[in-house]
């Protein structure tokens, strides 16, 4: 008898805010006040077309509770068979507590664990990679695995080298234990000496905002580093699950720049309609990137019961990781 634990996707959600904001009315804000762009430029450089952007006043946990209700529902599930949440973002409401415990408490879930992961544009595969760990040693049944952002929130609007290129939403996941294998094979990984490339390097402390707490980075060398990382990790983790990767149904790597992700699918000899891409309508959602794109390709017929599914995460850190899974919903 087989009495292995297995964890997989149950259910999926996401919520976008319903702000968009395309690129020409980014540029028309920004003309007044004197700052150069144009959708011709953000296109060719980026892929992006719009973005999501929050009201003032909506928070990262807001936008989760949305996605979290739609992937309970779609696995089938009530709030209170959840018994833990893990919420990947770097966009929290709070310093604490964890945005992770304010979805529990808006979602009216009593007992199980909830905390956050911060891996930046790798959280989702961070967060559902150790959901994963928990289900199949036998400390959850039904994890609620969420990627949230507003990262409007720490944009240097001045900059137009990074407003550009990022949204606000969120991604939600249900993981729950099961007899047949879901998540096949995972693995991350991070580089703390990269940490300059890409950061928000400023805190509270002293009662004082020190440092810089707006999102600074290096495009080029990100550019490098991810396509270098996003390759080595999609073979790794195949190869781990036994796979060869034309096995592959759909990958799904972070939504950073769409000539990240078709250079991605060139090198893995992955043909357009096994890629999945969702940055020309979400742009960059960093955590809830995965998970927005993940639930996209369900709803859209792309992802099937079945199906392998290779979702990767890159980001500020420098952090990267990969997760191979049968869908299974
Ligand atoms: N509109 C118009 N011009 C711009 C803009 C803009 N929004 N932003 C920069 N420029 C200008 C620059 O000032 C520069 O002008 P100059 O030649 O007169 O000095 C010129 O465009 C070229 O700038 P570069 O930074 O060299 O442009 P590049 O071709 O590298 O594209 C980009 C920039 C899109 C950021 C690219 O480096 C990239 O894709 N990097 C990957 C990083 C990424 O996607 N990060 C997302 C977050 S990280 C993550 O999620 C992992």
């Amino acid at each position: 008898m087989n009495t292995t634990r297995y964890a997989a996707i149950a259910g999926t959600g996401s919520y976008l805010p319903p702000r968009i904001v395309s690129n020409d009315d980014l540029a028309a804000e920004l003309a007044t006040r004197n700052i150069e762009t144009s959708d011709a430029w953000i296109v060719e450089r980026t892929g992006i077309r719009q973005r999501h952007l929050a009201e003032r006043g909506v928070t990262t946990s807001d936008l989760a509770v949305e996605a979290a209700r739609q992937a309970i529902q779609d696995a089938g599930l009530r709030p209170e068979d959840i018994d833990l949440i893990v919420v990947a973002t770097s966009t929290p409401d709070f310093v604490f507590p964890s945005t992770a415990c304010l979805v529990q408490s808006k979602l009216g879930i009593k007992g199980g664990a909830a905390f956050d992961v911060q891996a930046v544009c790798s959280g989702f595969v961070y967060a559902l990679t150790t959901a994963d760990s928990f289900v199949r040693a036998g400390r959850s049944r039904h994890a609620l695995v969420i990627g949230a952002e507003v990262f409007s929130r720490i944009l240097d609007w001045n900059d137009r080298s990074t407003c550009v290129l990022f949204g606000d939403g969120a991604g939600a996941v249900v993981l729950s234990a099961s007899d047949a294998p879901g998540v096949l094979a995972a693995q991350l990984h991070a580089d703390g000496s990269q940490t300059k490339i890409l950061c928000a390097a400023g805190n509270v402390a002293y009662g004082e905002v020190v440092g810089d707490p707006f999102l600074r980075m290096d495009g080029q060398a990100v550019f490098k580093q991810a396509v270098t990382v996003l390759e080595r990790s999609a073979r790794a983790v195949c190869a781990e699950a036994d796979v060869p990767l034309d096995a592959v149904d759909l990958l799904i790597p972070h939504q950073a720049n769409v000539r990240i992700l078709n250079f991605l699918a060139r090198k893995l000899d992955l043909p357009a309609d096994k890629l999945m891409v969702t940055v020309d309508r979400h742009a960059n959602t960093s955590a809830a990137s995965v998970p927005l794109a993940l639930d996209a390709a369900r709803r859209e017929g792309r992802a099937r019961p079945g199906q392998l599914v290779l979702m990767q995460g890159v980001g500020g850190g420098f952090t990267w990781g990969s997760v191979l899974a049968r869908l299974t919903a």
